[in-house]
């Protein structure tokens, strides 16, 4: 860890649910790397999410905050206006699918759960990214996201999240176009797959788990989001300045391999 990485940043950090989130872990991170953390969590979490703050002896203050909707990002920008001040960064930590949109037949699927799914997961970082227009520094600012992607293949399941997050690449992408003259720059890391709320929602997660475990050159283990945490912080820090606009994996190597190396695993 790099102890004074995020001196002087106040971050904010969506998407907190459990002690798993990679949002948890990133705040926690960046909060040992120097940061000021906000957090904000979905409106039906912030009870939880504030007891889990309290048990871990941790001061952050945690906001509601439903991303689907622009009049409470708007609403929660006024909030942190007054109350904070400029943000130098934030992380988006959200997705969700209905289940008929993450497994079985893909023609099948309910379109009224899609278009919530691209809502929430795609839409929502243009919606954040206001935000942290408002509120940037004039110095700029980063926006960071969460993908999961392997050169954007078809998995065995994830189905219409699959398509969600290879909009969420594209939305990155046009953000870092149209934010980059305002010195904001967006960013996504690809993270390999981490027993949390949301992965346990995924019918067939063990299928991803199965895929990691014959084909990532470097162990993998689905219950350290620290390694992908820390990219985070980084991607949030001065040391990635002069990047916008890419997708950084934090996979243990998964993206990189055409075959399985260990198929008898
Ligand atoms: N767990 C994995 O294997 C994995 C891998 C790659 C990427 N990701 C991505 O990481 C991000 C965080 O997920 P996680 O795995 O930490 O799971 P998680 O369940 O801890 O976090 C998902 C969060 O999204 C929030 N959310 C859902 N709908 C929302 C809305 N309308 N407004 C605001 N928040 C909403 C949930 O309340 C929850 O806090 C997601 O984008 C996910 O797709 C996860």
């Amino acid at each position: 860890m790099t102890p004074h990485l995020l001196t002087g940043k106040r971050l904010l950090i969506t998407g907190v649910a459990t002690e798993d989130s990679i949002a948890f872990a990133t705040a926690c991170r960046a909060g040992a790397m120097g940061a000021e953390v906000v957090l904000t969590a979905f409106p039906r979490d912030v009870g939880t999410v504030r007891q889990l703050v309290e048990d871990t002896g941790s001061p952050l203050e945690v906001f509601p905050l439903d991303l689907t909707q622009r009049s409470e990002v708007d609403g929660l920008t006024e909030i942190l206006r007054s109350r904070f001040g400029a943000f130098d960064g934030a992380l988006h930590a959200v997705a969700f699918a209905p289940k008929d949109a993450l497994d079985g037949p893909f023609v099948e699927a309910d379109p009224a759960g899609i278009e919530l799914a691209f809502r929430t997961s795609a839409w929502s970082l243009s919606n954040l990214a206001r935000l942290v227009v408002a509120l940037a520094p004039a110095g700029g600012a980063s926006l960071v996201g969460l993908d999961f992607d392997a050169n954007g293949g078809a998995w065995p399941v994830y189905n219409w999240m699959g398509v969600c997050k290879a909009a969420l690449g594209s939305t990155a992408r046009y953000l870092a176009r149209d934010l980059g003259p305002r010195a904001i720059r967006v960013n996504l890391v690809a993270a390999g797959p981490l027993l949390t709320r949301a992965a346990r929602g995924i019918p067939r997660f063990d299928a991803l788990l199965d895929a990691w475990a014959t084909t990532s050159p470097l162990s993998w283990s689905d219950s350290d989001p620290t390694p992908v945490a820390d990219a985070v912080c980084f991607l949030l820090s001065d040391l990635a300045r002069a990047m916008t606009g890419e997708v950084l994996h934090v996979d243990g190597g998964y993206h990189a391999m055409a075959a399985p190396l260990h198929p008898d695993r």
